[in-house]
């Protein structure tokens, strides 16, 4: 297949980037920077630039491009960047699309479980109702604005990725320091659902999803096995073999991380990922412990 990636520089674009490659398909950068070669596109999401043509015969698109939500504190300015990157990218993207010759078959967007918002032990599919909040709203016009190629007749999957764990980068990669300091521990009570899904299956979850047609709209990118922050604590200490008894208060984590700690640290988002399950996606990590000893590189003793 021809492969378009936006966002292909980030953590899960350069893995699902090395993926493709082996498997032969060819792969499009959509970038934002010169110098543009063989096989780049440029688009410019801020300004609405994109070389339409250039999008033409393409089989499937995947869209990851946005403003890290996790980098740097929430600042009305940063709120506003993480925003409009996703809505101005993907109405640009989805339009431009909707407005080809020959469109792709399937049109790949990303999203968030942060849509569900703070749910405590409720368990939430696809079918939920959606939270309310910043997060919540900018993952509403961020699938949103997938519409227009929708309504194009392509298929389209808005990816609601739950937490990703490498070493590499994201929330795990940041964790890591503390951790292997033995300073890490629980964060508030430690009951907060985390929902997670290991970088090599939301690589595959992508994969999986260009090829089956059954998968579309929002799809929970999560592994089966969410656990409470606590026993993520735990188990990243068992696994790194340090201990993690510490606790970071909730008003310490609020003064450290400002509004992204009430969002990101201590909400709760327990989460089924009801369509893969449907769609028998085989999971290579379905177990956190399984999970972090793999991007870890730590096997069982
Ligand atoms: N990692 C997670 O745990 C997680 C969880 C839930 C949802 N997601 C979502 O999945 C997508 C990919 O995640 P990721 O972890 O791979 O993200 P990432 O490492 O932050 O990479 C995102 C890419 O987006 C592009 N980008 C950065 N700032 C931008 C801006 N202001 N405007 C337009 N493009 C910008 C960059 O690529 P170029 O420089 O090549 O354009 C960057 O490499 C993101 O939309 C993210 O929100 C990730």
């Amino acid at each position: 297949m021809d492969i378009l990636i936006t966002g292909a520089t980030g953590l899960i674009g350069s893995e699902l980037d090395t993926s493709l490659h082996q498997k032969s398909h060819r792969i499009i950068h959509m970038v934002r920077k010169s110098p543009l070669s063989e096989n780049r596109i440029f688009w410019d999401p801020a300004s609405g630039k994109l070389d339409r043509e250039a999008l033409e015969g393409i089989d499937a698109v995947v869209h990851l491009a946005g403003e890290s939500i996790t980098g740097g504190r929430w600042s009305p300015e940063k709120k506003r960047r993480i925003l409009q990157s996703r809505i101005r990218g993907t109405s640009l993207l989805s339009e431009s699309l909707a407005g080809l010759t020959a469109p792709p078959k399937v049109f790949i967007s990303a999203s968030a479980i942060g849509c569900y918002g703070d749910r405590g032990e409720e368990w939430v599919d696809e079918s939920s109702c959606p939270g309310t909040g910043f997060l919540p709203d900018v993952c509403r016009e961020w699938e949103k604005a997938t519409e227009p190629a929708g309504a194009k007749g392509i298929r389209v999957v808005n990816l609601r990725t739950g937490i990703v764990l490498s070493a590499r980068g994201g929330a795990l990669a940041q964790m890591l320091p503390v951790f292997r300091m033995g300073l890490g521990g629980k964060i508030g009570s430690g009951r907060q659902y985390m929902s997670w899904i290991a970088l090599e299956d939301i690589t595959g979850i992508i994969e999986y999803a260009l090829q089956n047609e059954s998968l579309r709209g929002p799809v929970n990118a999560v592994s089966p096995n969410p656990v409470p922050n606590r026993e993520f604590a735990k188990t990243l200490g068992r696994v790194l073999f340090r201990p993690s008894v510490c606790v970071l208060p909730g008003f310490a984590a609020r003064l450290a991380f400002g509004e992204m700690a009430d969002a990101l640290l201590l909400s709760s988002t327990r989460v089924e990922p009801a369509k893969l399950k449907d769609a028998d996606y085989p999971f290579r990590f379905a177990r956190l412990e399984d999970a972090l000893r793999h991007v870890l590189d730590k096997p069982k003793p």
